[in-house]
């Protein structure tokens, strides 16, 4: 008898666990539950058992009955709340996970730099990456026939038929090669005195490896006013790289040359991957050049509506991606237009 109601338990289990609606249930529960049901029946001929087998299997039966009955009411509950046809809502179960996606490791960095920027009163601005000729090249001292334009090869976007209601169609118009040109566009808009800063995304006509690629991001920055000087720049730069790398980075300074500047300067930043010992990153050199900068060119100041007698101003631009390469030890530029979630997935 015992075998026998564990094995009918086991059943109703068994089928409670397929049912898939209300009306399997119902029909489970006349069926082993109901007035005439299996279960039911059992519990009737107890009555003419006899002593102690009566006592023992009474007890058992009645604890398979409670066990059933609790059953069936959870797997009740379950089927009306997604039909929703009780309208009961538990709110006291788990919500439904969302996957969260995260920042891309140049927007963090962005992120950081913009915020160590404007807590030094610095402006941050963006400009179209679509630029034209003048404000790219001209406006920084870069004319149409000199040799600098090969500094930055480009890709120009050639002339095409009017489209309709377009007005004039521009053939100068390149893909910007850097920040630089938002110099001009902000000195026209806003005059000196000026802090600003200019992340973005700029583009070159490169063949790529694992140090060059055709997209690449970078971060503009000048401060105009009277008596800037290169000190002004050389505390600023040492400001930002301590704020990005917590803690103090070694730089060195050698003369460039950037035809909007004037001195033009390299600076350099000791390898934080090798710690200056010298590693396949820094060419074995222990330093890495990551920044551009100098004292805005005259003429550049003058493109810029801004009186060069009055006011000085440094500018630098950095390559932000390199400085991501080096802050999170990435050896390969192409990484970070990959979409590659096994790369983007570790930050
Ligand atoms: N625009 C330069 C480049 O992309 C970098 C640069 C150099 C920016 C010197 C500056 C600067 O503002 O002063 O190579």
């Amino acid at each position: 008898m015992k075998e026998r109601l564990l094995q009918l338990k086991q059943e109703i289990l068994d089928n409670l666990g397929k049912a898939k609606d209300l009306s399997v249930l119902r029909n489970l529960e006349t069926k082993y539950l109901g007035r005439k049901g299996e279960l039911t029946k059992i519990l009737r001929g107890i009555s003419s058992m006899a002593g102690e087998e009566k006592k023992n299997i009474g007890k058992l039966a009645n604890e398979i009955k409670t066990e059933l009955r609790n059953k069936f009411e959870q797997v009740e509950r379950s089927l009306s709340g997604s039909a929703d046809k009780a309208g009961f809502l538990d709110v006291t179960l788990p919500g439904k996970k969302i996957k969260q996606g995260h920042l891309h490791p140049i927007t963090i960095i962005q992120n950081e730099l913009e915020d160590l920027f404007t807590s030094m009163g610095f402006m941050v601005l963006d400009g179209p990456e679509l630029e034209s000729d003048y404000y790219n090249f001209e406006a920084l001292n870069i004319p149409g026939n000199h040799p600098a334009r090969d500094m930055q090869d480009t890709f120009y976007v050639a002339p095409g038929p009017s489209p309709a209601g377009a007005g004039e169609w521009r053939s100068d118009m390149v893909m910007r090669t850097h920040t630089s040109p938002v110099q001009i566009r902000a000195m026209r808009k806003y005059g000196a005195p000026l802090r600003c800063v200019v992340p973005g995304r700029v583009f070159r006509c490169e063949a790529t490896d694992a140090c060059h690629d055709t997209t690449f991001d970078q971060l503009e920055g000048f401060m105009i006013d009277k008596n800037i000087s290169i000190s002004n720049l050389i505390s600023v730069l040492k400001e930002m790289l301590s704020g990005i790398f917590k803690q103090e980075v070694k730089i060195r300074v050698r003369p460039g040359y950037f035809p909007f500047v004037e001195p033009g300067l390299e600076v350099d930043v000791n390898c934080t991957i090798c710690d200056g010992k010298g590693c396949p990153s820094c060419k074995h050199s222990g330093w890495l050049e990551m920044i551009g900068a100098g004292m805005i060119h005259p003429n550049v100041l003058k493109y810029g509506g801004i009186d060069s007698k009055e006011y000085s101003g440094f500018a630098f631009g950095l390559g932000l991606t390199r400085l991501a390469m080096m802050k999170y030890g990435i050896d390969d530029i192409r990484l970070f237009n990959s979409g590659d979630l096994k790369f983007l997935e570790q930050f």
